[in-house]
């Protein structure tokens, strides 16, 4: 695949769909295309190989969510507390809006983290050769969400997660990771399919024992949950969006 070739597709589908990039995020994309299909050859990344899919799939899909969760959600949230992608695999939704928004990262740490340590060596190739104008505070991390312990997280959140499991286990991993970093409040922008409905509001207490955590009936969650839809690519792919609140009652 020669570069030219791969600028005149991203651009003509991005287009369609009202995304204009300037010439180094157009070349961030195209590093990412190149560096995804060498180390997509020596090990599994993504089913999704042709080019065509890539772009609208991984790319487009990725930067679509962020986009309307930024449109939608109050102002700078995106810009004000760390974010997390978990189970993000080969970068998926975080690093293409990240190419798309450099102003994310700029003053949050933006924090990649996946169970399977191939993604994470991949993510950690990519970052060397992506090029991005201000420092940015990008760190990956090998580990389940809900192993992860910090002493340095924002006291407000927002975790990103696309195609990372059933919700109500997505949403109890969450829970998990809340209450063992003492984190009050979390915003979690979820990637749905079109089928997707949304799990009642509720109130869920929290009780996933863990060897590490005792059953404690004290902690309750909050969860509540909005969806939105959207489509792209002259309607023919449709999407949710749905993003949860989720407090700690105390
Ligand atoms: C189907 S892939 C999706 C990857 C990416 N988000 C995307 O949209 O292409 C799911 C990924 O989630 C990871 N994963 C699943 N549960 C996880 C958890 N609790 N914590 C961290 N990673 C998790 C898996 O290792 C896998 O890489």
């Amino acid at each position: 695949m020669n570069q030219s070739e791969f600028e005149l597709q991203l651009k003509k589908i991005l287009k369609i769909n009202n995304i204009e990039l300037d010439d180094s995020k157009v070349q961030n994309f195209f590093e990412y295309y190149k560096i995804l299909s060498e180390e997509n050859k020596k090990y599994n990344l993504t089913s999704i190989k042709d080019l065509k899919s890539i772009i609208l799939k991984h790319f487009l899909d990725s930067i679509m969510g962020l986009k309307l969760f930024e449109e939608t959600s109050k102002k700078n949230e995106l810009y004000k507390f760390d974010i997390i992608d978990f189970g993000c695999g080969a970068g998926f939704p975080l690093v293409p809006y990240k190419i798309y928004n450099q102003s994310i990262g700029k003053l949050n740490k933006i924090i990649f983290i996946d169970s399977n340590s191939k993604k994470i060596n991949f993510l950690n190739i990519l970052f060397k050769n992506l090029k991005f104008k201000n420092n940015h505070k990008i760190m990956t991390l090998h580990s389940r969400l809900e192993n992860f312990n910090s002493t340095d997280l924002s006291s407000k959140l927002i975790l990103v997660g696309r195609a990372v499991g059933e919700i109500n286990k997505i949403l109890s991993n969450i829970i998990n990771f809340l209450f063992k970093n003492k984190i009050e409040y979390a915003i979690f922008v979820y990637y749905a399919g079109p089928n997707f409905i949304i799990p009642e509001n509720r109130i869920v207490k929290f009780y996933q024992p863990s060897k590490n955590i005792k059953k404690t009936n004290d902690v309750r969650f909050e969860i509540s949950g909005k969806i939105t839809e959207y489509s792209y690519q002259s309607k023919k792919i449709n999407r949710k969006l749905a993003v949860f609140e989720i407090k700690n009652l105390k």
